[in-house]
């Protein structure tokens, strides 16, 4: 067990595109092979993150797009630096809900914001810390929508057509880093989707 090595693995996706379930599942494989496992999200990942968190997800006002911007990203530092890092470095697997990709396909494909900027904001907030693998769970937007139901956060009350946009950053994202990003097609039950999931992750380990 001494040989086991850290890793950063996040998993991203439009809303309902699965993350949370194939997590959960994960988690459960690899600690039965006796791996520590960290689950985490962003934003409210950490003690700062939590409080971060409740305004990007519930706050009920005008939010300015570089104030959310700015949280996002205090949110991903701080996460970073007192959760991620340091659980890695002590050998266990990260596995991140969301994640320096998601700021991208929502702010920059979503919103429209320019993601040269955006690529330089995430480098600054992460001190260039990059996940080891990420899993782009991808989903038709008429799916996704349904799976997520009638409750829905601030963010996911944007309609069909955002979701397109972010759907579609996402898979040029992983056109763009092909090495790091891993697309799941997730238009099949959840015990299809985690099959791609873990035959991937037993390539790795
Ligand atoms: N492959 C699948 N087929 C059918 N239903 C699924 C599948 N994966 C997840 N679901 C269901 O869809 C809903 C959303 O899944 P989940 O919460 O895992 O998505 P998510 O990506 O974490 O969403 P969010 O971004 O809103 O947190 C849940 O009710 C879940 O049980
Ligand atoms: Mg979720």
């Amino acid at each position: 067990m001494d040989n086991k090595k850290g890793l950063f693995i996040t998993f991203e996706g439009a809303d309902g595109c699965g993350k949370t379930t194939q997590i959960n599942l994960l988690k459960e494989y690899l600690e039965n092979k006796n791996y520590e496992i960290i689950t985490t999200l962003e934003p409210g990942g950490s003690d700062i993150g939590k409080k971060l968190r409740q305004i990007l997800l519930h706050h009920d006002g005008f939010v300015s797009p570089r104030a959310e911007m700015f949280m996002y990203l205090a949110d991903r530092a701080q996460h970073i630096d007192t959760v991620i890092k340091n659980n890695v470095e002590k050998n266990k697997i990260v596995l991140c809900d969301r994640h320096i990709d998601s700021t991208v396909a929502y702010q920059g494909y979503g919103r429209g914001e320019d993601i040269e900027q955006i690529n330089l904001l995430n480098e600054i907030a992460t001190g260039g810390y990059k996940p080891d693998l990420t899993f782009v769970f991808d989903v038709d937007s008429e799916i996704a929508q349904k799976r997520v139901g009638n409750v829905k956060d601030r963010l996911e009350s944007e309609g069909l057509e955002f979701h397109r946009k972010i759907r579609q950053g996402y898979l040029e994202l992983a056109k763009k880093y092909p090495n790091r990003i891993k697309v799941i097609n997730s238009n099949k039950t959840i015990e299809e989707v985690f099959e791609q999931v873990k035959k991937i992750i037993d390539e790795i380990l």
